[in-house]
């Protein structure tokens, strides 16, 4: 029996209503024209519980991109959300800050085992923008080493220098280096030496329309070494993978200590508030540069973030994600192959990217995936999926059942 296909008229409606009133209709990657083939994606949700969404027309969705990471243990988890709310009854965006900040602080020094201290903002890019502005300000030195594709935010040094807007000047204080590369790595520093304040890196490589590629053996430890020689801070940015793979932090898993951590994402569950983590060193640092917003000190998403990280470590979310994200990329891998397809799964398992090997190339990719959107599974095609702690035995069957439904309606 075939799975009905889905409508969006809606969606539609509302898109067409949008782009009179707002660029594009809907800015950056939540721009519906990066999910391809068009016409195969919803707009707006209407409403979000546990693993699933709604959309404006009614269709129900499996989540697999988890509103690209926020969410972690469920949307309207009611522990996370019975803090925000009491809290927000309290006092939110104030003119002190709250008690809530201290405890959140405390309580990440507590988890995180290279942590001495932590400062909050909204964004990934804030906190980023924070590490390098502190590293800087620590070494007395300019330039950042970043990874070819590894993106960091919006900011104009962190965008593709091919963007709208970007100017060569700001990426003149960037190079980049291939990943898993440490010739690389040490020759920028030789060449650079005494000017290189930082070296910024996810804990392993995910970037969008490519496989994600873990760290080789012994790169972490030989990375760390080439820093300590040079004098130069390791940020470790963590707003993607953060909670997913380890509690005290992906470099954790991985082996490495670095001086600085940036989390954003899944730390409180969807609320807005990111964090940027040091060591004693760096404390002088941290406090001496000037980096603040309008909604930075609003006290209801830390007391967001201090139940949904009490709650993510009491039911030990990163292995049960990390279960989860194996047993569904199992079975996709097998109904591929039923089907005469390769279906390639990298990066980590609570984070999987996936890419079917087609002589089509993506296109392929990109129908399988729109294919299983439009019977609700939803899946981007060009970014890795996020498993969450909500995700059940039950989804996983209605995922491997939709799936197989778009591989036969491909045929
Ligand atoms: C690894 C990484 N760093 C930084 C950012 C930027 O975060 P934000 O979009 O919240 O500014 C992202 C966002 O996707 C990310 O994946």
């Amino acid at each position: 029996m075939s799975i009905d296909t889905f409508d969006y008229s809606k969606s539609k409606a509302l898109f067409s209503r949008a782009n009179k009133v707002i660029p594009n209709g809907i800015s950056g990657h939540f721009n519906p024209l990066v999910q391809k083939p068009n016409g195969t994606y919803p707009h707006y949700c209407e409403r979000a519980e546990g693993s699933r969404f709604w959309d404006v027309d009614g269709n129900e969705y499996i989540d697999y991109m988890c509103a690209y990471g926020p969410m972690i243990l469920g949307y309207g988890n009611s522990l996370v959300d019975e803090a925000f709310r009491s809290q927000l009854g309290r006092a939110d965006t104030c003119t002190l800050a709250s008690p809530v900040m201290v405890e959140l602080a405390e309580f990440l020094v507590d988890l995180i085992p290279m942590a001495n201290w932590a400062t909050f903002a909204k964004n990934g890019a804030d906190a980023t923008n924070m590490a390098v502005l502190i590293a800087r300000t620590a070494t007395g030195r300019r330039k950042t080493i970043a990874i070819d594709e590894g993106y960091h935010g919006a900011s104009p040094w962190m965008q593709a220098r091919e963007r709208s807007g970007i100017d060569p000047d700001d990426h003149s204080d960037v190079i980049r280096i291939p990943w898993n590369d440490t010739a690389a790595l040490e020759q920028v520093l030789d060449d650079n030496e005494n000017n290189v304040a930082a070296f910024i890196s996810s804990p392993y490589h995910h970037p969008v329309y490519m496989d994600n590629i873990l760290p080789a053996d012994g790169y972490w430890s030989e990375v760390h070494k080439l820093l300590k020689q040079h004098g130069v801070v390791s940020i470790c940015d963590d707003v993607r993978a953060g909670f997913r793979i380890d509690m005290g932090g992906s470099s954790e898993y991985f082996g490495y200590s670095p001086d600085l951590i940036c989390f954003c994402k899944s730390i409180a569950n969807g609320y807005p508030i990111s964090a940027v983590l040091g060591t004693d060193s760096l404390k002088e640092a941290a406090g001496a540069i000037f980096q603040t917003g309008s909604f930075w000190f609003s006290a209801a998403p830390m007391a967001a973030a201090l139940a949904c990280l009490k709650e993510l470590r009491r039911i030990d979310a990163p292995a049960r994600i990390m279960d989860t994200g194996r047993k569904l990329a199992d079975g996709l891998i097998e109904l591929a192959r039923d089907h005469g397809q390769e279906l390639k799964v990298s990066g980590m398992p609570s984070m999987p990217y996936l890419r079917t090997v087609h002589e089509d190339g993506i296109e392929f990719h990109q129908s399988l995936c729109g294919e299983c959107t439009r019977r609700g599974v939803f899946m981007a095609s060009h970014h890795n999926l996020f498993i969450s702690a909500a995700h059940s035995d039950a989804d996983l069957q209605r995922t491997w059942d939709v799936f197989g439904d778009a591989l036969k309606a491909l045929r």
